[in-house]
């Protein structure tokens, strides 16, 4: 591990100014890559990581397009831009330059592409589950309804079918929920059941179910202290976007729920880097941008970085790019007056310089060239300069399905989450119940019939011979309603066992996912 505290992002020739670099104690301060498509943001994403894993730091990106699989392998001479790369170092001073390959671990939510990866439908939580199922207030209500009978019950909430079949329960039991919760619309519990299906059909089947990712997974520190470098596969995931969304923010989430607080650390924990983060804030609620931007304000004192990585600055909304202190701003269009615009107030956000003009900067920074502001002593924002990217040490561009396989078999965690595991929770606790009620129901039936019977008997008896028949002694004679099914039966037994269970539901963040101290 290189024994340093900052890292070296770039610098300039003739005409440029300062090299700059991003100053590990203040990279737990956030931080923004923007830029328009093909003008170095992976590049830039690249080079991040490969420092920060040197500095020992553990990081998480998401993989859009497959070009940062490339990290896992060395660049080499032979290399297209091999020329290019050695002249660029030679202009900025990088003179130890050299190329070298990252310990990576490769994620995939579908487990092609990488370790599966899964987190429980209770993990997750009612508002992310909201969210991603984009549902309507009363939809959200009913779903609220579903987590709390979950979690005072007992019920563990594991894939999907758990939800569905706690969802046909309460559909079935809805006037009886009523009363402890209100009323529960049996279309808005249908709703919720088509939306689920639209997301199994997504592939989100796989996600939801166990073995769950245990975080520490992600913090690997490798012999040589260089920190892990998590790659989530993401080119399939981008055509659910939604699911791609929720699905970072629930990580983010859990890392906010999981660290303990460090106070301003030399060097960040971990860093989160949040690739087309537009798609997360496109339409979100006010409340979820509301929590976003209180998870990031409150997630820096845990030691984790979270760096936003979008086309314009103006995709984030303007609390949460207010806390972005480390900027790495490639060149934008303004084609239009909204391009502008944004340009314009873009450009604002900057120290200025008095050499240039950072608004034309912006428009003119060549490929692989940004216009950047890192924070500097005491934490005060740095002054905009213009500064060509450090070239990438492991490889530009995706690595082979074969280089993939064979991270994949050397990775720390190679064997531990490929097979999925069906534990016993709510789909098969409520079947059980179902069944043990139906039965209970039946013998309550026959054992009414026999008493019919026997009455009959003893009547019958009397009547013709005169005799006594001895009556039954037996004691079921609290009969039970006919038309009671069930499922009604178990939702009394449940009602009262939730009156005596008051207090041991389970404690959610603020993003609704589980609370877990470490
Ligand atoms: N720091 C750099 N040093 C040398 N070359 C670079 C650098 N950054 C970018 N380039 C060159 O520019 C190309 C495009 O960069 P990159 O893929 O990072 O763009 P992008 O902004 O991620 O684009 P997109 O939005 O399409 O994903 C690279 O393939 C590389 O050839
Ligand atoms: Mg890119």
């Amino acid at each position: 591990m290189a024994d340093t505290d900052s890292i070296f992002v770039g610098g300039g020739g003739e005409g440029y100014g300062d090299p700059q670099d991003l100053l590990l104690k203040y990279a737990n301060r956030h931080g923004l890559i923007a830029g328009a498509t093909g003008t170095g943001k992976t590049v830039t994403l690249q080079i991040l990581a490969e420092s920060l894993s040197n500095a020992g730091v553990p990081v998480f990106m998401s993989d859009v397009k497959g070009d940062l699989s490339g990290l896992a392998v060395a660049g080499s001479e032979a290399h297209k831009l091999h020329g290019a790369f050695m002249e660029r170092a030679a202009t900025i001073g990088f003179t130890d330059f050299s190329y070298d390959s990252f310990p990576v671990t490769f994620w995939d939510m579908y487990g092609e592409s990488g370790h599966p990866v899964r987190t429980t439908v209770s993990e997750m939580g009612p508002l992310l589950l909201s969210r991603l199922l984009e549902l309507s207030e009363a939809q959200e209500g009913i779903l609220n309804i579903a987590f709390r009978v979950a979690d005072e019950e007992g019920l563990p909430l594991l894939d999907l079918k758990d939800l569905q079949s706690l969802l046909v329960w309460i559909g079935q039991n809805a006037k009886s929920l009523a009363l402890r919760y209100g009323f529960v619309s049996s279309q808005s519990v249908g709703a919720i059941q088509r939306r689920l299906l639209v997301l199994e059909n997504q592939g989100a089947g796989d996600f939801f179910g166990e073995p769950a990712l245990d975080l520490d997974d992600m913090f690997h520190v490798d012999a040589d202290g260089r920190g892990q470098i998590n790659i989530l596969a993401a080119d399939k995931l981008m055509s659910a976007p939604k699911l791609y969304a929720t699905f970072l923010l629930w990580l983010l989430s859990e890392l906010f729920e999981t660290l303990p607080e460090v106070g301003d650390p030399d060097k960040p924990i971990f860093v989160f880097f949040f690739d087309e983060a537009h798609l997360l804030f496109d339409g979100a609620p006010k409340a979820l941008v509301d929590k976003v931007e209180q998870v990031a304000r409150l997630i820096r004192s845990k030691g984790v970085g979270v760096y936003f990585i979008t086309q314009k600055p103006a995709d984030v909304p303007e609390d949460i790019l207010g806390q972005l202190g480390n900027r790495v701003q490639h060149a934008l269009r303004a084609f239009t007056r909204k391009d502008q615009k944004d340009l314009r107030s873009a450009a604002d956000t900057y120290r200025e310089n008095p050499r240039f003009d950072v608004e034309d900067a912006i428009k003119e920074v060549g490929v692989g060239e940004a216009v950047t502001s890192f924070l500097i002593k005491k934490g005060i924002p740095g002054m905009v300069e213009r500064t060509l990217i450090r070239p990438p040490s492991s490889q530009l561009g995706p690595i082979s399905s074969k280089e993939r396989r064979a991270v994949l078999a050397t990775s720390p965690v190679a064997g531990k989450y490929e097979t999925a595991m069906d534990r016993e929770s709510a789909f098969e606790m409520l079947a059980q119940r179902a069944a043990a009620a139906a039965k209970a129901a039946e013998e309550a039936e026959a054992k009414e019939e026999e008493m019919e019977a026997r009455e009959r008997e003893y009547q019958t008896g009397r009547r013709y011979s005169g005799t006594r028949v001895k009556r039954s002694t037996s004691k079921t004679t609290t009969r039970k309603r006919r038309g009671d099914s069930a499922g009604e039966a178990f939702a009394k037994s449940m009602m009262r066992s939730i009156g005596t269970k008051a207090g041991t539901a389970i404690v959610r963040g603020i993003m609704g996912s589980l609370f877990k101290a470490r």
